[in-house]
C-alpha cells in the first residue's frame, strides 16, 4: 500500500481504524471459495468518515469493497484483487425505536441478533430472520435484500425498509431517511440500493418497520414418504395466515448429520430416502389442533416441540445444514426460485438417478426457493464442473420462469448469467444506473454487473 494513500486514510479515520495485518478473515469468504488480496481494511465510525473515504477513493480511482458481516454466499463481500475493504462493523449504534410507529432507526453496522435483543424490551422484533443472525449486519442484509426463514408470513425485507442514508461513490451523503409509513413523493430512490450488493453506494443508516413478537408459537417436524407429500402438506397449510415458516430437508442430509447429535433426542431416526419438513406457526393466539389435523392427512410421523429448548433444537437441525455441508468440502451452492412442485424434478435433471458427487436439496419450500448444494473435495474439481452444471441448471430455471437467485444475490459467482436472467435491455438499464452513480467504477467492481 502506497504510503501517501495510507497517510490520507489516517487523516480521515485515524490509525486505530486502519487494519493492515492479518487480513485473511476480511479477504476470504464464509465458504473459503473466494480469496482476495486487499492490503488494507478501513473501519470508519461515522457517515462523514465514509463520505471522506469514498471521495478520496473516487478522486484517486481507488476501488473499494463494502463489507458487513462477511457471511454472504456469492463472494460479494470480499475483494477480487487488492480493492480497499470498507468494513461497517464499527458503525454499530442503534439510535431509537419509536413505539407509536414501530420504526427502528439504526446505523447499518449492527448485528441482526443485537437488533433483536434491543427490540425485546419493546416486545418487537426484526421482520426477517436467517441462520447468519449472529454475524450478519443490518447493512449487509439490506444490500442483499436478504430472504430467510420467515418470508412465507412476513414477505421480503425490501417491504420493511422505510428509509436509508447512503454515501455515494463521489462522497455525497444521500439523505433518504424517512419515518413515515406513507411517503408518496416520486421515485423511491432507496429501492435502488436495497439488493444492489454494494455496487451503487454504501448504506450507513436505515429506518426499519418492525413487527410485534407473537405471544405463541409452535414448531412441528414431519417425516414424509415422498416429495409429492411435501407439496400436498404445503397446499394444505399455506392458506393459514399463522404459518410462519415451511422448510424442507432431504433425508440424506439429516441422516448424514445424525452423528452431530449423539445423546440428544432426535425427532426421528432419520432415513436417507425420506423427506422432512419443519413448520412453524405463530400468532397472538394459535390453533395447534387445526394445523395438526391438516398435517395428519398425510403422515402420522409428526413431532411438536414441548419447550422453547426443543423448538430451538428442531430449528438447529435445519439451520446447521449450511455449516455441515461446508465441513464436507467445497460447496457449489444454489438458491434458485422455481415453483415448489418442480424442486425434485430440477435436481433429477441435473443428477439423473441422483448419481454424481454428494448433493442435497433443501430450503424454503414455502416461498418457492430451493437450495441445491453439491460438495467437492477439491476446489479445482468444483471449478471444473461449475460451468456445465450452471448452464444446465440456470437454463432450466429460466425456462420454468424462475430466478437464478432467490436470496443470496449474484456477487462474483453468478455474474455471467445475469444476461440470461434479465435479458439485454434490462441489463443495459441496470448498467446505465451503475454508470450514473459510479462513473469511475470504484464500487465493488466486477460484482453483480
Ligand atoms: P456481507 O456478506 O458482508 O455483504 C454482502 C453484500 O452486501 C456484499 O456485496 C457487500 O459488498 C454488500 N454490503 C455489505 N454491507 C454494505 C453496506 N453497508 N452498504 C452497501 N453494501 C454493503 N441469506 C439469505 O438471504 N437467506 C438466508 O436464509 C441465509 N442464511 C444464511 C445462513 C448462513 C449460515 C450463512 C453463512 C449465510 C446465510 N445467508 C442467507 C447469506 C448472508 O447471510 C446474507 O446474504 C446476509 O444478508 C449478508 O449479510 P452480511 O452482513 O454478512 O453482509
Ligand atoms: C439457508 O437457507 O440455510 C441459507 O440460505 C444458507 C444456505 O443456502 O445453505
Ligand atoms: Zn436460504
Amino acid at each position: 500500500m502506497n504510503s501517501k494513500i495510507k497517510l490520507a486514510f489516517e487523516k480521515i479515520v485515524g490509525t486505530s481504524n486502519i487494519i493492515t495485518n492479518d487480513l485473511n478473515p476480511f479477504n476470504t469468504d464464509w465458504m473459503n471459495k473466494y480469496v482476495g488480496s486487499s492490503q488494507i481494511v478501513l473501519t470508519p465510525q461515522t457517515t462523514v468518515q465514509v463520505s471522506q473515504i469514498l471521495k478520496f477513493c473516487n478522486e484517486n480511482l481507488l476501488k473499494v469493497v463494502p463489507q458487513s458481516g462477511n457471511t454472504g454466499l456469492v463472494g460479494g463481500s470480499v475483494p477480487i484483487n487488492d480493492e480497499i475493504i470498507i468494513s461497517l462493523k464499527k458503525m454499530n449504534k442503534i439510535q431509537e425505536f419509536d413505539l407509536n410507529s414501530a420504526i427502528l432507526t439504526s446505523e447499518s453496522g449492527v448485528i441482526l441478533d443485537n437488533l433483536n435483543n434491543y427490540l425485546l424490551q419493546y416486545k418487537y422484533q426484526m421482520p426477517w430472520d436467517l441462520g447468519a443472525r449472529g454475524s450478519c449486519l443490518l447493512g449487509g442484509n439490506i444490500s442483499t435484500n436478504a430472504g430467510g426463514l420467515n418470508v412465507v408470513k412476513h414477505g421480503l425485507l425490501r417491504n420493511y425498509i422505510l428509509g436509508l442514508e447512503v454515501v455515494l461513490p463521489n462522497g455525497k451523503i444521500l439523505n433518504l431517511l424517512n419515518k413515515n409509513r406513507k411517503d408518496n413523493t416520486g421515485t423511491d430512490l432507496k429501492q435502488l440500493f436495497i439488493g444492489s450488493e454494494g455496487t451503487l453506494g454504501i448504506i450507513t443508516k436505515a429506518n426499519v418497520l418492525c413487527i410485534p413478537i407473537p405471544n405463541e408459537k409452535k414448531v412441528f417436524f414431519l417425516e414424509l414418504k415422498s416429495f409429492q407429500d411435501v407439496i400436498k402438506v404445503l397446499q394444505k397449510v399455506k392458506r393459514n395466515e399463522q404459518l410462519l415458516a415451511f422448510e424442507f430437508m432431504e433425508g440424506r442430509i439429516l441422516y448424514k448429520n445424525m452423528h452431530r447429535h449423539n445423546g440428544n433426542q432426535l425427532p426421528f431416526q432419520f432415513q436417507e430416502d425420506r423427506y422432512y419438513v419443519l413448520i412453524e406457526i405463530s400468532g397472538q393466539s394459535i390453533n395447534v389442533d387445526s394445523f395438526s389435523m391438516d398435517m395428519m392427512e398425510f403422515t402420522q410421523e409428526i413431532i411438536m416441540n414441548q419447550s422453547e429448548k426443543e423448538a430451538q433444537f428442531l430449528w438447529k437441525l435445519r439451520e446447521e445444514i449450511a455449516e455441515s455441508m461446508g465441513k464436507m468440502g467445497y460447496v457449489l451452492k444454489y438458491d434458485v426460485s422455481i415453483p415448489p412442485d418442480k424442486f425434485e424434478w430440477l435436481v433429477n435433471q441435473i443428477y439423473p438417478k441422483r448419481e454424481g458427487p454428494f448433493h442435497v436439496y433443501y430450503g424454503h419450500v414455502g416461498d418457492g426457493n430451493v437450495h441445491i448444494n453439491i460438495v467437492f473435495e477439491q476446489l479445482e474439481d468444483l471449478h471444473k464442473e461449475e460451468d456445465k452444471i450452471e448452464q444446465k441448471l440456470f437454463g432450466l430455471v429460466k425456462s420454468e420462469g424462475g430466478s437464478i437467485s432467490a436470496e443470496h444475490g449474484i456477487g462474483q459467482h453468478k455474474r455471467k448469467y445475469m444476461e440470461l436472467q434479465k435479458g439485454k435491455d434490462v441489463l443495459e438499464c441496470m448498467n446505465e444506473i451503475k454508470r450514473l452513480f459510479d462513473p469511475n467504477g470504484i464500487m465493488n467492481p466486477n460484482k453483480l454487473l
